[in-house]
């Protein structure tokens, strides 16, 4: 079934069906009903249709959407509204005409993509909720773990593993943060824009709007059904997202490498290789890795979509659907992976290099009134000369020290014994966000 045609002296070829059809939005099932649901009561308030119109159609759609894990489709169903429309015919007959009175498809779409948006930011962020959850518990338990920083991939300063997992803790609160925010502009309501500039008919905007729980109409009708910055937004956040989790997934390869070892992957997580008995491999962060390629890439198309689209409505919007739910559906296994990969992965302490205490020591000179410059060099000129020797920074004696400069002091071999800054304050922060 189509829901136009009057004008059409043959139906459509097949290949135009085939081609210009969607069956990617049927997961919109649910708030395509909840937003006929609004609209239809909205209808009834108006006296646009009878009140005993307004309950057939009512009557119809809740049971269409009690039964909507089981909705059987078919071929002729042009997209998600016509099937429900459809059905609706089947169950309450002629009545299920009076439907789609003061209201387009391009509303209807815009307004179940934001339902569904809205939705589905909430889940994001209870399981980003839920991420930052396992992070802050495993940095607890690793606070002990003294751990190099990296910068340029050279060991740089030391810390605690605790502290390292915190900061991909901080940025996960970020982007629960921007899931949250993008739902705020999501609560619009597009309905009652119609095709592209409303309807002659009394239809109440403000009231389906409300019944929706909905912040308002959204003021301009043209805005309404051919905007979908929201839907850019929503992307936006999903590959930043797995942008994070793809530099931790990064790591993830790295410790768990023979050459780091500092990550043994636990049994349930990991992954074996057809060829080689001994091997234990992080594909799930491999895979983390590999799919924020296509994030990337989703990003990259929602915003081609839209970039020369005349105003109001055009059919390539259709595809913007396909791109979000990719990337939504994406960035939900990923955190649901992660989560389960280092919850179940234990951390070994690594060996340090002697080099991170340069910087401690070079602040020890510091502390007695030496400039940063001086010192800096001063240490460089103690590594340099231990090197000539064979010997790394922590091998250093008070003699070795004091050859060098003379302000050195026997107690600056304490930098050796690392000792990272405390992470309680950020745990009790994060913690507080998680209340
Ligand atoms: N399936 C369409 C979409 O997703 C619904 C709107 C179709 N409107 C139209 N005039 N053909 O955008």
């Amino acid at each position: 079934m189509t829901l136009w045609g009057g004008r059409f002296a043959s139906g459509m070829s097949e290949v135009t069906r085939d081609f210009t059809g969607d069956t990617s939005d049927r997961r919109l099932i649910r708030f395509d009903i909840e937003g006929s649901l609004a609209h239809v009561a909205m209808l009834g308030e108006t006296g646009i249709i009878s009140a005993e119109e307004a309950g057939s159609l009512i009557g119809g759609l809740r049971e269409i959407l009690e039964n909507a894990d089981d909705f059987e489709f078919v071929e002729s169903d042009e997209d998600i509204h016509t099937a429900v429309e459809r059905r609706l015919g089947e169950l309450v007959g002629e009545v299920a005409g009076k439907l789609h009175t003061g209201r387009s498809r391009n509303d209807q779409v815009a307004l179940d993509l934001r339902l569904y948006l809205r939705d589905a930011a909430g889940q994001r962020s209870s399981q980003l909720r839920d991420w930052v959850g396992t992070l802050v518990t495993l940095a607890e338990g690793t606070v002990d773990v003294i751990i190099p920083t990296y910068t340029h991939l050279q060991q740089a300063q030391i810390t605690s593993l605790g502290n390292h997992l915190l900061a991909y803790a901080w940025m996960a609160v970020r982007d629960m943060e921007r899931f949250a925010d993008c739902a705020l502009r999501l609560d619009r309501s597009p309905l009652g824009a119609g095709a592209s500039a409303g309807s002659t008919l009394p239809i109440s905007r403000e009231s389906t709007a409300k019944t929706l729980g909905m912040f308002g109409p959204i003021p301009n009708t043209l805005d309404a059904v051919g905007s979908r910055d929201f839907v850019s937004e929503y992307v936006f956040c999903c590959a930043q997202t797995m942008v994070h989790l793809s530099r931790l997934a990064e790591e993830i390869v790295l410790w768990a490498s023979h050459e780091f070892g500092w990550l043994r992957l636990g049994d349930e997580v990991s992954t074996g290789s057809s060829a080689l008995p001994q091997k234990r491999n992080p594909d799930i962060a491999e895979l983390v890795r590999g799919r924020t390629a296509a994030l990337i890439g989703d990003t990259t198309s929602i915003l081609s979509l839209q970039k020369a689209l005349p105003l109001a409505y055009n059919r390539d919007l259709q595809e913007d659907k396909r791109i979000v739910f990719h990337a939504d559906d994406t960035v939900a296994g990923a955190v649901e992976a992660m989560n389960a990969l280092l919850s179940v992965s234990e951390f070994v302490s690594p060996r340090l290099s002697s080099g991170t205490a340069a910087l401690p020591l070079a602040e020890r000179l510091v502390g007695r009134g030496v400039p940063f410059r001086e010192a800096h060099r001063l240490v460089g000129e103690l590594i340099s000369r231990l090197e000539a020797d064979d010997k790394t920074l922590g091998e250093a004696t008070v003699d070795d020290l004091t050859a060098v400069d003379a302000r050195f002091e026997p107690s600056d071999l304490e930098v050796f014994e690392f000792e990272p800054a405390p992470i309680d304050d950020q745990v009790t922060e994060l913690r507080s966000l998680l209340d």
